[in-house]
């Protein structure tokens, strides 16, 4: 502005000056520590084992901040050893006392807020606005709710127990917001932490340790070690670490899936998305816009929930894309400490040319990409917010996660439409949805396969609303009841024993010897002294009874050695035709929770019908009495899930802000479920039920002690009610089978039932597609107790929940 504007130029054009934040707190802080850190293990500063360091820069100068110690696998080591030692005295804690650490923790957050939002500015390159608006208040809110959750521990969560020591890894977009989803909820349910934070952004990290050592927290409770990729995956493999949680990119994802499969750690996966940002034309198209200013150019667009997909009803495309641009060319890409900058740095300069190549790419092939004529910093790394029109929804820019400030926008004609491109997509972690017309919003909003959905408003979130993701965006969630879920277990499951190599053997130990001493090798019903035997079971898939791609079977014996008939050598091609049947069933989810409770019940009205039948020939197998008890207890087990299926409910959050967030119980899709051997009827139930009960579609591979079970099942799921492909069974070797199922892509779940190697198989290759794999561990589960075998813990399990934020208001 020359020095002739006058005051009346100056309201007109709204142009201000530079209003640096003042970073002497920071400053003086890193000072304190001569800039160098070591890691923090034990409740003190520790000097890394190697005795390497490396630098963490101010992208927005690139000069250097400080030096941060590179940990090693010992470094690892001695702070997983610290965590384990702090365990039992953690735990001995009254709740009350852990939930007075945690409420110090946000307070000790809010008293040192600016000191940390400027830290997490100049170390990532956010705008002060954000860290000092949004990370900051929002990590002190995560405290808060989570001293809430440790207070409460033992009545909100009776029976379970913390998984143990926890390790976390953590990217570098929100760099304190990420230990705080992390660190609160895990020490809340009564976990010690190792964590490792990003290698660009530590610094914020090292500043928390500093935190619990001014509020006192026990030593070795909360434990941070500084480091690249390769620390984290020491921290991912340690034999001692219970659980991992981790929030990154797919790739690095799909590396952890792999590495804990042999282990039984249990895991969460918060990892990338493309996240459609749908706008129809009754939206308010302004407040759309403003929506999109949040949506993709907050952080830069690195952002993993980031609404990078524009897609724009085809009426009113012209109009808002002409709306936006000129919005686009009022943002301000400045100095991150700037307190007018809307548009800071990228965080690193390998991200910036990850950036500048996929632009280049989505401009190769034959995408418009628009950039607003602002002007850049002359240092730094920055890079001009950017809208790609005419883009083909296979382009690159339109598929791949860019993790910056740019937006690829694509026109829809319908409701139905806009639903089928924001599902075009592996990603499945958040969408934002506008419309005025508040039936349109909700019934996109529920069709979106997506952890989160935004109506009318964009990247809101709250310590009470769990987060996470569908599909290649993870499993598990952080925040809320669900997030809390993920850091502990049932006590008994803990404790259960292991499984027998081969539990055929357990089965035939309880064979009923009324079955006829017959020599291996001989027919029941070649010496007719059983109940007649169907020897001509198919498989089921659609509804209907098919026979096997490979024409083989393989022959099911009683525990004498009596040959009781055939069942089909289900293979490759039949599993896909099931998968294929499961997938043209998915209305099953649509079906009201009434009329599937119906069909259960109707189920168990069916079973009982048969009881005399179907007991007279699974009693060769596993004898009388646990025959005659596995068909009365599917019965019952069939009311209970009839019974919670207009039960098992989600909840309506009221977060601090004028929304509610509606968290809805979806089913995870086509799930496949290996069955336990030795209860084939009650094992089946156990496993189908809740995934049937949640709306899922399930290909199931039955007990291999007693595949037979098949031919009775499907007489009475055909005259049940029950939608052909909805109940889907192939059988066949179930590690073939189970090989199959992980690595089919349009497999969303597994549910395994299996000696320790089963289970490792499953979870291995089902890194492709990064199903939500859920196993016994190799431990063997009572199904004959129903406070082992039934109810919540299986619901969960069989539900994903979706959080819809709907605002209201004017
Ligand atoms: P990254 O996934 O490599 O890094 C995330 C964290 O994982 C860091 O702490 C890193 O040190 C650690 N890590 C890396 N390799 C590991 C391994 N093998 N085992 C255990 N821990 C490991 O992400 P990066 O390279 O920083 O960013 C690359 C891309 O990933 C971005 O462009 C973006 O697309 C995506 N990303 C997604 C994030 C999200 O929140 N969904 C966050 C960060 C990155």
């Amino acid at each position: 502005m020359n020095a002739n504007t006058t005051l009346a130029d100056k309201f007109r054009s709204m142009d201000y000056g530079v209003a640096p934040e003042d970073a002497s707190l920071a400053v003086a802080w890193l000072d304190q520590f001569g800039r160098r850190f070591g890691h923090f293990i034990g409740g003190v500063w520790s000097a890394p084992d190697q005795g390497q360091y490396f630098e963490t820069s101010d992208p927005s100068t690139s000069d250097k901040i400080a030096e941060v110690a590179q940990g090693s696998a010992a470094d690892v080591d001695t702070a997983v050893k610290a965590a384990r030692a702090a365990l039992k005295g953690w735990q001995a804690l009254t709740a009350h006392t852990r939930a007075r650490y945690l409420y110090a923790l946000a307070r000790q957050v809010q008293k040192h807020s600016r000191r940390l939002a400027v830290l997490e500015t100049i170390d990532n390159g956010k705008p002060i606005r954000e860290s000092r608006d949004i990370d900051i208040p929002l990590v002190a809110r995560h405290f808060y709710h989570h001293a809430g959750w440790a207070q409460l521990l033992a009545q909100e969560f009776p029976g379970y127990e913390a998984c143990g020591v926890v390790g976390q890894i953590i990217p570098w977009n929100f760099p304190l917001l990420m230990l705080a989803w992390k660190i609160a909820p895990a020490l809340a349910a009564g976990n010690t932490v190792v964590l490792k934070p990003a290698e660009f952004t530590p610094l914020t990290a090292l500043a928390f340790a500093e935190l619990c050592i001014e509020i006192g927290l026990p030593p070795g409770v909360v434990n941070i070690v500084t480091g690249d990729g390769s620390t984290g995956e020491a921290l991912v493999v340690h034999s001692d670490v219970d659980k991992i949680a981790f929030t990154g990119s797919t790739e690095v994802g799909r590396a952890i899936r792999r590495a804990t499969a042999d282990s039984h750690k249990k895991l969460s996966l918060e990892l990338g998305g493309k996240s459609p940002f749908v706008v129809f034309e009754d939206a308010d198209l302004d407040s759309a816009v403003e929506g999109l200013v949040d949506g993709i150019w907050l952080n830069q667009g690195q952002v993993c929930c980031a609404g990078s997909r524009l897609l724009m009803q085809e009426s009113i495309a012209a109009q808002l894309t002409k709306k936006l641009q000129a919005r686009m060319a009022t943002l301000r890409i400045g100095p991150p400490l700037d307190k007018t900058t809307d548009i800071g740095a990228i965080v690193a300069r390998v991200q910036l040319e990850r950036i500048e190549g996929l632009v280049a790419q989505g401009v190769a092939e034959g995408a418009s990409c628009w950039q607003p004529d602002i002007p850049l910093p002359s240092r730094g790394l920055y890079y001009k917010p950017t809208l790609f029109t005419n883009v083909h929804p296979t382009s690159v820019v339109a598929q791949q996660e860019i993790f910056g400030p740019v937006l690829a926008a694509m026109t829809f004609r319908t409701p139905a439409e806009a639903v089928e491109l924001a599902n075009n997509t592996a990603y499945g972690l958040a969408a934002s949805v506008w419309s005025e017309s508040v039936n349109v919003a909700l019934q996109v909003a529920s069709r979106i396969k997506a952890g989160v959905v935004w109506v009318n408003s964009t990247n809101l979130f709250d310590a009470a609303s769990g987060f996470g993701g569908y599909r290649q965006s993870g499993f598990g969630r952080e925040g809320g009841r669900e997030g809390m879920r993920e850091y502990l277990e049932p006590a008994w499951f803990r404790k259960a024993p292991g499984l027998p190599q081969s539990a055929q053997t357990a089965a035939a130990a309880v064979a009923d010897p009324g079955a006829g001493p017959a020599a291996p090798g001989t027919s029941a019903i070649d010496q007719g002294d059983g109940p007649s035997i169907d020897r001509t079971v198919k498989l089921y898939i659609g509804g209907k009874q098919v026979r096997p791609d490979s024409g083989y079977s393989i022959e099911c014996r009683s525990s004498q050695g009596v040959l009781l008939g055939e069942v089909p050598l289900g293979n490759r091609k039949d599993i896909r035709n099931a998968v294929e049947a499961a997938g043209r069933a998915q209305q099953w989810s649509s079906a009201t929770a009434h009329n599937r409770a119906q069909v259960l019940y109707y189920l168990a009205e069916n079973l009982s019908q048969r009881a005399q039948e179907l007991v007279s020939r699974l009693a060769m197998v596993v004898g009388k009495r646990q025959a005659s008890k596995e068909l009365k207890l599917s019965v019952e087990r069939l009311f209970s899930y009839a019974a919670w299926a207009d039960k098992y409910e989600g909840a309506v959050h009221s977060p601090p802000f004028r929304n509610i967030s509606l968290a809805m119980n979806e089913p995870v899709g086509t799930v496949g479920v290996v069955c336990p051997e030795a209860m084939p009827l009650l094992g089946f139930f156990s496993m189908v039920l809740p995934l049937v009960t949640a709306g899922n579609c399930v290909v199931v591979v039955p007990s291999a002690a007693y595949p037979l079970i098949v031919g009775d099942l499907y007489q009475v799921l055909e005259t049940s009610d029950v939608p052909g492909g909805v109940i889907n069974m192939v059988t066949g070797q179930p590690m073939e089978l189970t090989k199959v199922l992980a690595e089919h892509d349009d497999v969303d779940a597994l549910w395994c039932y299996g000696d320790d190697n089963l289970c490792a198989t499953a979870k291995r290759l089902s890194a492709g597609n990064l199903k939500q794999v859920w196993t016994n561990e190799g431990r063997q589960i009572d199904f004959f107790n129903e406070r082992y075998g039934e109810g919540r813990w299986y619901l969960e399990h069989a539900h994903q929940v979706k959080n819809i934020w709907v605002p209201y208001g004017e």
